[in-house]
């Protein structure tokens, strides 16, 4: 008998539904007992008790569906230490929960705050294993996430619904795509919709740069340009300054994001008229792509048999084209970049593709 505590923590992404399926499937599927307990909304549901107990129907029909069956938060490893406003110690509350249930182990689906957390529980003395999800693909120790693919498709789609009216206006556009920290999708959803420019955090940017490259598509005899710009996306000047420095700087803006920064520079110096898409958070919603099925279901499928070997302590990722088990403690608290020298940056310059630098 094995029972299994499984949780989806920070914000969603697709595919988080077809993991849990592919590792319930695969213990069920085994000649082993299982008892599953879903707990709900993140660690807040580990932390509170706050759980349904689950069998392998309640995984059925959930592989086209985005979204996560057990709901999620995002549970701040910087106070996970710190206790609740009732003064519950979180750590030692979760660590209850797990052995009253008496629990063989607790698989977390994340991104890298829930990774953190898994880690300390790890340390705890608790059964862990993770599965790697984000939009973002920065997770360090996998060469992929599940939800990226499916993100990019997205914000791809949202690219080129934009191409067809900035070709009719002559005008530049600038479509800002998810990612705080890294530019993964950006950078993708960039190449793969045509952007002309793609702005991310790995390589700040330089506005006359950018201005420069608008100007040469313009000599060219180009009506239009597109802006693929990451949340995260930086200037030169302010990449130079301190964490405290820039969050100051930003609260003094009066731009709700780097998009609306960059439009103002372009529309200052060119005169041109420019326009904002924000996808926002459709990137992350809706069903996942046929890639990211399979690939959840895969990771979901090496998990059970990591159960049922009882080995643990472990993230099932993807290296190298396999399928590979990374040991926590090498994952948390590391953010994997885009390496600015990269191929693909090379290849998207060799395009034509502008970073701004
Ligand atoms: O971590 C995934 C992500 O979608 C990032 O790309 C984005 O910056 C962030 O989450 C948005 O967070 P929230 O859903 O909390 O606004």
């Amino acid at each position: 008998m094995k029972r299994i505590g499984m949780l989806t923590s920070g914000g969603d992404c697709q595919a988080l539904n077809a993991a849990m399926r592919g590792v319930v499937k695969s213990l069920v599927n085994s000649k082993e007992d299982v008892e599953i307990y879903g707990f709900l909304n993140g660690y807040k549901g580990l932390i509170y008790g706050d759980f349904k107990m689950l069998t392998g129907r309640d995984f059925a029909g959930i592989l086209t569906v985005g979204g996560t069956i057990l709901g999620s938060s995002r549970t701040p490893f910087k106070t996970i230490k710190d206790p609740d406003e009732n003064g519950l110690d979180k750590v030692e509350a979760m660590k209850q929960n797990y052995y009253k249930l008496r629990l063989d182990c607790i698989v977390i689906l994340g991104g890298n705050g829930t990774h953190k957390t898994a880690n300390l529980l790890r340390q705890e003395g608790l059964n862990i294993i993770t599965l790697p999800k984000t939009i973002d693909n920065d997770l360090y120790g996998t060469d992929m996430t599940f939800g990226f693919q499916s993100a990019v498709d997205i914000a791809t789609e949202c690219i080129d619904c934009i191409h067809t009216t900035a070709a009719s206006h002559s005008r530049v556009f600038i479509v800002e795509v998810m990612g705080h920290k890294v530019g993964y999708l950006t950078l993708n959803a960039g190449m793969a919709g045509g952007a002309d420019i793609i702005l991310i955090p790995e390589i700040p940017y330089d506005m006359d740069k950018i201005v420069e490259a608008i100007r040469q598509r313009e000599a060219n005899g180009s009506r239009f340009t597109i802006i693929a710009v990451a949340e995260g996306a930086i200037s030169k000047e302010d990449a130079k300054l301190s964490k405290k420095e820039f969050a100051k700087k930003r609260e003094k803006l009066s731009h709700p994001s780097v998009s609306y920064e960059v439009a103002a520079g372009i529309q200052e110096r060119t005169g041109q008229e420019v326009r904002v898409t924000v996808p926002g958070h459709t990137q992350r919603g809706g069903s996942p792509c046929p890639y990211d099925r399979v690939f959840a279901s895969r990771l979901g499928a090496e998990a059970g048999k990591l159960i049922l070997e009882g080995e643990y302590g472990f993230m099932v990722g993807y290296r190298n084209r396999e399928i590979v088990k990374v040991p926590l403690e090498d994952v948390a608290g590391k953010l994997k970049m885009l390496d600015p020298n990269a191929t693909i940056i090379q290849e998207a310059k060799m395009l034509g593709i502008s970073f701004g630098d």
